[in-house]
C-alpha cells in the first residue's frame, strides 16, 4: 500500500488549480442514468471515487467514454442491469445515489445497503422513506434494498410533499432526481442547500428537468416523462480549496488557488482570517497568505452555508500548532475524531469529550507514523505533517485518493516536500 512521506517546516509559495467537485461529480455521473441520450461532462476529478461510479454505472450497461483525464461522455440509451452490487457500494457509500434514478426511470432497482463506515453509522432511512413517500414498494431483503413503482399508475413514482427531519445531501440529491421523473410535483422540505446539490440541480434543469428552489431548505421538482443529455463542467471543488487554504495559512506561506470561488466558502474564510491568516479573493481565484503564529479559532459544524464537516479535521490541524486553545464541535457525524489520536502522536493536545475536541496548541508538532482514516481526517494529517518538524511518514493514503487530485504533485509545485513510496 502506498505512503505518504513529508519534510514539515516548507512555508507553501506559488499557485494551484482546485479540481472539479468529487461531491458533484457522483451524483451528476449517477444522473446519467435518467437520459435517454449521452450526458457529456467536464471538469470532472479524476478520482478513485469518479472511478469507482464508472464501474457501478458500466455494471449497468452505461457506456462510459473517457476523453483524457477530466471529461467523459455517459450513454445510458441501453441499460442491462438495475442492481449495485455489494462489492461496489461497500467501497463508496454515494453508490447509493444510483437509488433514486433506476427507481425512477426503469421501475425497479436492486441497491445493497451501504453499511456501516469509519465516520459513523450514516443511515439512508431518509432516502428510503422519500422514495416510499412517492409510492415506491421498498423492502430490505438480504441486505439489498429492493425497490419497485410496478403497482403505480404508468409505473412512475407520483410526486410528494416530502418532510426531511436530518439535511442530508445525497438525500436530498437521491430524491430530486427521483422526482425529476416523477409523476406530478414533489415538494422536497428541509433540503440540503450544499453547492454541490446546486450544481447537480442545475445540470438536471438542463436535462429537461423543472425544479424550483435550488439552493433553498423547499425545492420543488415538477416531474416530466423523459430526460435527455447535455453537457455540463463540474463546480470546482470548496473542500480541496479549503484544504489548501488551510495549508497556506499554516506554513506562515502565500498560495493563489485558481478556479476558487470565495462565494461558497464564507464560512471557512470567515475563520481563517479570524485565524489570523490574509484571504483576498476576485470572481475566480482565492489568495491566502499567512501572518506569524496563527490564533486558536473555535468551530462547530452545520449544514451549509455553516462551516462545512468536511472542513472540521482540517482546522484541527490548524488549532494543534495555533496560539491559545479552540473547541471544535461535530454536529452532522457521531465518529468523526479519528484524526485525534494520529494528530497526539506528532504530539498535538487535543482533549475529546463527547462531540467536543479541545485543542490546545503546542509550540510545534513533532514527525511521526501515522495512519489515514477517511478521506478528511487523512488530509488533516498531510496538514499537520507539513508544519511538523522532521519527517511524517503517512499510511494508507488510499482514502487520500478516494479526494485529492494529484495532491502530491499540487503540493510539490508549492514547495512541500512529498514523496510517494509504493
Ligand atoms: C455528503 C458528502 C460528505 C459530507 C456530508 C455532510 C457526498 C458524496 N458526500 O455525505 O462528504 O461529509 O454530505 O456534508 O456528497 N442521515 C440519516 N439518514 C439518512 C441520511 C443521512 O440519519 O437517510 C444522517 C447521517 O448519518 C449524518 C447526517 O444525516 O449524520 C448528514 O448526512 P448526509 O448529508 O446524508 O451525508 P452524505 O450525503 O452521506
Amino acid at each position: 500500500m502506498d505512503k505518504l512521506v513529508i519534510e514539515g517546516g516548507v512555508p507553501l509559495q506559488g499557485e494551484v488549480t482546485v479540481s472539479g467537485a468529487k461531491n458533484a461529480a457522483l451524483p451528476i455521473i449517477c444522473a446519467a442514468l435518467l437520459a435517454e441520450t449521452p450526458l457529456r461532462l467536464t471538469s470532472v476529478p479524476a478520482l478513485r471515487d469518479v472511478g469507482t461510479t464508472y464501474h457501478l454505472l458500466e455494471h449497468m450497461g452505461v457506456q462510459v467514454s473517457k476523453e483524457g483525464q477530466n471529461a467523459v461522455t455517459l450513454d445510458a440509451s441501453q441499460i442491462t442491469s438495475h442492481e449495485a452490487p455489494y462489492e461496489m457500494v461497500k467501497t463508496m457509500r454515494a453508490s447509493i445515489l444510483v437509488l433514486g434514478p433506476l427507481l425512477a426511470r426503469f421501475g425497479h432497482a436492486r441497491v445493497s445497503l451501504p453499511g456501516g463506515c469509519a465516520i459513523g453509522s450514516r443511515p439512508v432511512d431518509l432516502h428510503i422513506k422519500g422514495l416510499k413517500a412517492m409510492g415506491a414498494e421498498i423492502h430490505i431483503e438480504h441486505g439489498y434494498i429492493e425497490a419497485s413503482t410496478a403497482h403505480l399508475p404508468n409505473k412512475r413514482l407520483q410526486g410528494a410533499r416530502i418532510f426531511m427531519d436530518l439535511v442530508t445531501v445525497t438525500g436530498t440529491e437521491n430524491l430530486m432526481m427521483a422526482a425529476a421523473l416523477a409523476e406530478g410535483t414533489t415538494v422536497l422540505e428541509n433540503a440540503a442547500r450544499e453547492p454541490e446539490v446546486v450544481d447537480m440541480a442545475e445540470c438536471l434543469i438542463k436535462m429537461g428537468a423543472r425544479i424550483e428552489g435550488v439552493g433553498t431548505d423547499v425545492i420543488t421538482v415538477h416531474g416530466v416523462e423523459r430526460l435527455k443529455g447535455t453537457e455540463h463542467a463540474i463546480i470546482c471543488d470548496r473542500i480541496e480549496a479549503g484544504t489548501y487554504m488551510v495549508a497556506a495559512a499554516m506554513s506562515g506561506g502565500k498560495v493563489k488557488l485558481r478556479n476558487a470561488r470565495a462565494d461558497l466558502l464564507d464560512a471557512v474564510i470567515e475563520k481563517l482570517r479570524e485565524a489570523g491568516a490574509h484571504v483576498e479573493h476576485d470572481s475566480d481565484s482565492i489568495t491566502v497568505t499567512g501572518n506569524g503564529r496563527l490564533k486558536s479559532v473555535n468551530i462547530r459544524t452545520a449544514p451549509h452555508p455553516a462551516f462545512p464537516t468536511d472542513m472540521q479535521a482540517q482546522f484541527m490541524a490548524l488549532n494543534t500548532v495555533a496560539d491559545g486553545a479552540g473547541h471544535v464541535v461535530e454536529t452532522i457525524f457521531e465518529n468523526r475524531f479519528m484524526h485525534v489520536q494520529e494528530m497526539q502522536r506528532l504530539g498535538a493536545d487535543i482533549h475529546v469529550e463527547g462531540n467536543t475536541a479541545i485543542v490546545r496548541g503546542v509550540d510545534h508538532l513533532d514527525g511521526a507514523t501515522v495512519m489515514a482514516t477517511d478521506l478528511r481526517a487523512s488530509a488533516s494529517l498531510v496538514l499537520a505533517a507539513l508544519v511538523a518538524r522532521g519527517e511524517t511518514t503517512i499510511e494508507r493514503i488510499y482514502h487520500l485518493d478516494r479526494g485529492y487530485e494529484k495532491l502530491e504533485e499540487k503540493l510539490t509545485a508549492l514547495g512541500a516536500k512529498v514523496r510517494r513510496v509504493h
